[in-house]
């Protein structure tokens, strides 16, 4: 699949970049307004339990003041900001898709945090990075969408000073699937990419690399969220329509309607951390 291609399905799938400015109105902001970290954190944080894989990030890989990071796939910053916000850190946001980019620019501007975290847009696999230039590198559900893992694992070591670590948060192959309906259900969570790698296999790529590696399997959690997920969906579609649109709404839904058949009732996705240490 060319970039181009895969750029094109990113874009579909994160076509609601903007809603986070129609958010914002709901909350009372107007265009231009300074913002809180603390009230953009329940809009911004586009992965699984808000800020918990954050905090949790902080805590195994003891971030400090001072700390430099780079975190990779970085959305609308969400992440990169509360890490900045919360440890005094800096933070070098990823992102590959332009919008996402250009919005985490503005956000991070509004909450007056440009000095902490710095955007820079383009694919982790060529963005130049300085050899041993970060303390720590984080990323919550982005690496999955890059098919060369291997180089991606060489250009993350070789971006971090000796005994530097790593704390991904990635979706995981579970099991093989057994029939069409699972097939079709991984096919279009996918989307843009051929496989999905089992807890194992994103052990052996880290360690390949030459990181130090201990996995934590967090499958149980991703399978209630998304039944949980799921199951709350109906009380809140007229109101969602009315904000942001029936054709946006219906695109989650079937998202959402997936990601809880492929985690919670066909087994065959999961979660996992990955803490690794250059040695
Ligand atoms: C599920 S979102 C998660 C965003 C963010 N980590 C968060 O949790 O809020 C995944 C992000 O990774 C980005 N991404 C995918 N492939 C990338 C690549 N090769 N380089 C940089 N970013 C990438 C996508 O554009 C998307 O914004």
């Amino acid at each position: 699949m060319s970039q181009e291609d895969h750029k094109l399905r990113q874009r579909i799938r994160y076509r609601h970049v903007e809603k986070i400015y129609m958010d914002l109105k709901e909350l009372g902001y107007h265009d231009n307004d300074p913002l809180k970290v603390t009230d953009l954190i329940t809009l911004d944080q586009w992965h699984y339990f808000g800020t918990a894989p954050v905090d949790a990030a902080m805590k195994l890989l003891e971030i400090r003041e001072g700390a430099r990071v780079l975190d990779v796939g970085a959305g609308i910053g969400g992440p990169s900001r509360y890490l900045a916000h919360k440890t005094k850190c800096h933070v070098t946001a990823s992102e590959l898709l332009p919008d996402n980019h250009r919005v985490g620019q503005d956000l991070t501007s509004r909450c007056g945090m440009t000095g902490s975290v710095k955007h820079v847009c383009g694919d982790i696999i060529t963005t130049e990075l300085c050899n041993e230039e970060f303390d720590h590198v984080t990323s919550i559900q982005a690496i999955y969408y890059v098919e060369d893992k291997p180089r991606l694992f060489r250009q993350l070591y070789n971006s971090l000073k000796p005994g530097g670590t790593i704390c991904l948060e990635e979706f995981c192959r579970l099991k093989d699937v057994e029939d069409a309906d699972e097939q079709a259900a991984l096919d279009f969570f996918l989307l843009c990419v051929n496989t999905l790698p089992t807890h194992q296999d994103y052990k052996h790529l880290l360690e390949d690399a030459g990181f130090e590696v201990t996995v934590h399997d967090i499958s149980e959690a991703y399978s209630e969220y998304t039944y949980g997920r799921w199951a709350n969906w109906d009380g809140h579609r007229d109101k969602y329509v009315r904000l942001y649109g029936e054709d946006m709404v219906d695109g989650w839904l079937k998202f959402i309607v997936t990601t809880k058949k492929l985690c919670n009732e066909f087994g065959v996705v999961g979660g996992g951390r990955f803490v690794a240490r250059k040695v």
